[in-house]
């Protein structure tokens, strides 16, 4: 065996390594304005990660339940770490740097769990991948299932952006809009896979997209030269990807290549809020999303509880910004690092900003800052409105020249 699953709320084991979405028992209590219970951890077996202890370079492949072939049929890193100067400068922070998931194929950070759970599909001899999504997920599951041939059932809100819709058209997949919110497409979702079969993919529901998710920490271990840093910015909705990213450390620890966790900050728009409240006051109740950073908008986040539990025992904590403060980030990072990141993928840039002087309390100026950058601007242009335009053109004279003065 090379894993099995264990429930994070009951602690009960499951040995097996058949396909499992959630803790038969502990889902039972869920009433759809609390959190939910009841969503397993994947559990890697010590021989795994003996081998992995062995090697002088892991991969994640090394940590993947369901590993690949090797062949880079879609592959999903390694994304570049970058050291934003004028960022660092401005900031004052020197070891800062910026993880630029918004580079990955469909353009987020999302094809890190779609890949793993087209591995499981394939794994299991599955063709059909259902899935809700607020766009991303479905973009890079549709991605990766033109890739690897794959059938993509996709819910989505029929707000969803343009592009992120488009993307998923393009790449071949059934695409559903729903006519209500993100949490009425996941819900959605879950009657179709019932009704009609297929590996349902949504976020955490499915433990397999947590495993994806948490090679973004196998390859900051190897970019930072086996080191971890003291502090990652996630942008937070379903609170996923802070899992993933909280999974993948502990894994290293499991295997005895780290000795200590990253502090794990999340980082939500104050018009959805809910897994900082839980973070800060044990309030594990559904809000009322409204942000304009449509990927992390979520009413009831589907791993809500594991997320704050993770972010607690890192010793981190959480972030909220004003959606104002989300769009200037924006521009600031397009504008003084060269980077074109979605509402909710500036985030986390903003969080740091509001954050600094708590930060360097706690770890001081030179701690070792790493700030997930989810996905890109080009999805979504449509978030700048208003706040920048194209210039109107010139004539096609010398004469024109004239009146240009930069
Ligand atoms: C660009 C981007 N950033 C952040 C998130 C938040 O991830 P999670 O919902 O796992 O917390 C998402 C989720 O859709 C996303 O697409």
């Amino acid at each position: 065996m090379r894993f099995h699953y264990v429930c994070s709320d009951c602690g009960k084991v499951f040995m097996t390594e058949s396909l499992m979405y959630q803790c038969p028992e502990c889902s039972k209590k869920n009433d759809g304005k609390h959190f939910p219970y009841g969503n397993l951890e994947v559990v890697l077996e010590d021989d795994v990660l003996d081998k992995a202890r062995a090697k002088d370079h892991v991969t994640p492949d090394d940590f993947y339940p369901y590993p690949s072939d090797g062949s880079e049929s879609f592959p999903v890193g390694i994304t570049p770490l970058m050291r934003p100067e004028r960022l660092i400068r401005k900031l004052n922070l020197p070891n800062l740097s910026l993880k630029l998931d918004s580079l990955l194929i469909s353009g987020s950070f999302k094809d890190r769990a779609s890949y793993e759970v087209a591995l499981q599909a394939k794994a299991l001899g599955e063709r059909r991948i259902v899935l809700a999504s607020t766009g991303n997920a479905g973009a890079a599951a549709s991605a990766v299932g033109a890739a690897l041939d794959l059938d993509i059932i996709l819910f989505v809100p029929e707000t969803a952006p343009l592009n992120k819709l488009m993307q998923s058209v393009l790449y071949g997949a059934h695409v559903v809009p729903v006519k209500g919110s993100y949490d009425d497409a996941f819900a959605l979702s879950l009657e179709y896979t019932k009704m009609h079969g297929g590996i349902n993919r949504n976020t955490a529901y499915n433990p397999m997209t947590i495993e994806g998710k948490k090679s973004v920490s196998i390859e900051l271990f190897e970019q930072m030269g086996r080191k971890v840093p003291d502090a990652i910015y996630v942008p937070v909705g379903d609170g996923c990807i802070i899992a993933g990213v909280s999974k993948g450390f502990k894994d290293l620890k499991r295997a005895g290549l780290i000795d200590k966790m990253p502090r794990l900050i999340a980082c939500q728009s104050e018009s959805s809020d809910a897994i900082s409240r839980a973070i800060e006051n044990d309030d594990y109740s559904a809000v009322n999303a409204t942000t304009r950073a449509d990927s992390i908008s979520v009413d009831l986040p589907a791993n809500g509880r594991m997320a704050a539990r993770m972010v607690k025992e890192s010793g981190g904590w959480a972030v909220t910004v004003p959606d104002s403060q989300i769009l200037d980030s924006q521009l600031t990072l397009t504008r003084e690092a060269g980077v074109l990141a979605e509402p909710a993928a500036a985030t986390s840039y903003a969080a740091l900003e509001k954050d600094r002087k708590h930060l360097v309390s706690v770890l001081g100026e030179n701690a070792k800052v790493v700030v997930l950058i989810t996905g890109t601007g080009f999805k979504d242009m449509k978030a700048f409105d208003g706040r920048c335009s194209i210039p109107e053109a010139i004539e096609n004279s010398i004469e024109a020249l004239k009146d240009l003065k930069f």
